[in-house]
């Protein structure tokens, strides 16, 4: 998969998935806000909706092609584990960030493998099978930043989220904030503090 790589100075790596229409780019300055010294791992998405990047394919917006959603999670498991071992990072604690399709793609992957990141961050995720979540999140950490007025995706379903998550025994923080889809800098900073706590 395209990909961004920076070295990092400590035992921790940041996977990064950016939102719809984005690129690996996107979300490397937030990954340095989060932790400067962890190494950066930011991927592209490989699905192309109209010349916009995505993790995986949907139907419509916020009616996801499940099928599709569980294949690429599979695939980009099994990237990121090859791409650990190629730059020698397999000894590393691994963290996950996303921020919309990018947060959804992470929520898959908790969902199908279970305690795959210690930490994950998602900033405006949704629930991202309707099947629901199968194995223990025992091990697993996660940040979720939702938007009480989010136009994509309603808050609702990531109260969902939050509750399937949990049931199947993650620690889950959730804030709310007064505003849409985007992510601020508020968000972000309130991420870090509950990182950088842990
Ligand atoms: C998705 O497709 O993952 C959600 O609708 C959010 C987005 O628009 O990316």
């Amino acid at each position: 998969m395209i990909h961004y790589y920076r070295k990092g100075t400590a035992p921790r790596t940041f996977v990064l998935f950016h939102g719809t229409g984005g690129t690996e780019e996107d979300l490397v300055s937030i990954g340095n806000m989060l932790d400067p010294e962890a190494h950066i791992l930011s991927l592209r998405g490989e699905v192309n909706e109209n010349g916009m990047n995505r993790f995986f394919k949907r139907v419509a917006e916020g009616v996801f092609d499940e099928e599709d959603l569980k294949m690429r999670a599979e695939r980009i498991l099994q990237e990121i584990e090859r791409l650990l071992t190629h730059y020698g990072l397999e000894e590393t604690a691994l963290y996950s960030a996303g921020y919309s399709n990018g947060a959804n793609i992470i929520a898959g992957m908790l969902y199908l493998f279970g305690d795959v990141f210690q930490k994950s961050i998602l900033f405006h995720p949704m629930v991202p099978l309707k099947s629901g979540a199968a194995l223990s999140l025992d091990s697993t950490e996660i940040f979720i930043g939702a938007g009480l007025n989010d136009p994509i995706v309603p808050y609702d379903n990531t109260t969902q989220l939050m509750q399937e998550l949990s049931r199947q025994g993650a620690f889950v923080t959730m804030k709310t904030y007064e505003m849409g889809h985007r992510l601020t800098l508020e968000e972000v900073e309130d991420a870090k503090a509950w990182y950088s706590a842990r």
